[in-house]
């Protein structure tokens, strides 16, 4: 049975190989926007992150929420009375994606319903903004990425982490080449007691730790670091607090009518080496014993970096200098840099910074890390 599943995964893990190959793309052309005032005219489907991410897209004097959709009629209307404009609303993902005035979705729902509905939405010729992680599985991201680029449409993933002003700021150093080369990092994600027990999706098979908070830092420190490619990867994880109806979120009880349903991992970490030589060590825990952490460590040949609090550290005539930075209270938040480069990709042909296809290439690098857990071996990529 192992070694079945096993082969199949390598077979699935080849062409996501083959995908990060492939990455040089055309950026998807510019479209006429539709709608009086030549606005984006957004659907958000789902209405937990889709109304973090709706607020900053209906704000944008280039953008707007024209629609809603999900399977809970008041969590609908609650939102439109905020956002305070007409909306449409749908309960039924296939009826809202042949609305021809609908310019653009954004996907927000439990990670196994992510693919479905993007899929139908670029089928649809939407453009697509896609919350993390990519998909509940690597199999459905691959098909998700290649009918997102033969449409031609924007095709974007929505990473707080990565378009964080912190983040952000590091990026713009180390693209400066003001780090040197990068070749070992550290990144980590831990919580206390901070399992999301208010939606089944994230304990059923396709949740999980590493794809639900694993994947901020696992994707933001991949882009620090340049985007190398991956080549192994050797991981644990495992489920230590759920099962046990123990690590919900601010400690609540849940009651076992939920947490019988746990199927997921609460921790996954490991270590990654790419094909140029770099290393990360990374981690992720819903739960444990330990002080609650969101950090990213790059260790380069001219300065290292720390994400929080966000530190530079160098050498200068044989001093060393640590520089703190602080950042100006007035620095744009990251669903609101989102929102703004979705828009500029569409209206102005701007190649989107965070295709899906990085979603693409973060999702084989996790789904590697679970399967390592779980054969007990490294694997190649
Ligand atoms: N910082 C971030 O980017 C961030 C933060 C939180 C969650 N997320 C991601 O957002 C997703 C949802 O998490 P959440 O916390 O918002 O969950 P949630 O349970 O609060 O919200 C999900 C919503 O989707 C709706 N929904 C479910 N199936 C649907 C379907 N088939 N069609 C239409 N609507 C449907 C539900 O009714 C619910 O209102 C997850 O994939 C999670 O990883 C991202």
């Amino acid at each position: 049975m192992i070694a079945r599943k096993a082969a199949s995964a390598v077979k699935t893990r080849k062409k996501a190989v083959g995908a990060v190959k492939a990455a040089k793309k055309p950026a998807a052309k510019k479209r006429k926007p539709g709608g009086k005032e030549g606005k984006v005219r957004i659907c958000i489907v789902g209405m937990g992150i889709g109304r973090t991410n709706g607020r900053p897209l209906h704000k944008h004097p280039r953008g707007a929420v024209t629609t809603l959709c999900d399977l809970q009629r008041p969590l609908m209307e609650e939102f439109a009375k905020e956002l305070g404009s007409p909306v449409a609303y749908y309960s039924d993902y296939k009826e809202m994606c042949k609305d021809p005035d609908i310019d653009a979705v954004f996907v927000g729902t439990p990670n196994q319903f992510h693919v479905p509905i993007a899929l139908e939405a670029v089928r649809n010729g939407k453009h697509v903004l896609v919350t993390k992680p990519l998909a509940e599985a690597l199999g459905p991201a691959q098909e998700l990425v290649a009918e997102a680029e033969k449409a031609g449409v924007v095709n974007m993933m929505s990473l707080s982490t990565r378009f964080g002003p912190d983040v952000q700021w590091l990026g713009q150093r180390s693209r400066k080449r003001k780090l040197g080369q990068i070749y070992y990092a550290r990144a980590r994600s831990v919580r206390r007691s901070g399992i999301p027990g208010w939606s089944l999706g994230f304990l059923k098979k396709g949740g999980g730790a590493f794809r639900d908070m694993g994947v901020h830092v696992l994707d933001a420190v991949w882009w620090l670091m340049g985007q190398p490619v991956p080549e192994r990867v050797l991981g644990v994880a495992g489920a230590k607090f759920g099962p046990r109806g123990k690590g919900y979120w601010g400690f609540r009880d849940v009651g076992q009518e939920t947490y019988k349903h746990y199927e997921s991992d609460d921790y996954g970490g490991g270590f990654i080496r790419f094909k140029n030589g770099a290393g990360l060590q990374i981690e992720s825990f819903w739960a444990s014993h330990q002080k609650e952490e969101l950090n990213i460590e790059l260790f380069g040949t001219e300065a290292g970096a720390k994400l929080d609090p966000l530190t530079v550290y160098r050498t200068e005539n044989g001093m060393p200098v640590d520089e703190v930075v602080t950042r100006p209270k007035t620095a744009v938040g990251g669903f609101e840099r989102i929102a703004d480069h979705f828009i500029e990709c569409i209206l102005d042909g701007v190649k989107c910074e965070a295709p899906l296809r990085h979603g693409l290439i973060v999702q084989e690098m996790m789904e590697a890390l679970l399967e390592s857990a779980e054969r007990g071996c490294e694997v190649k990529l």
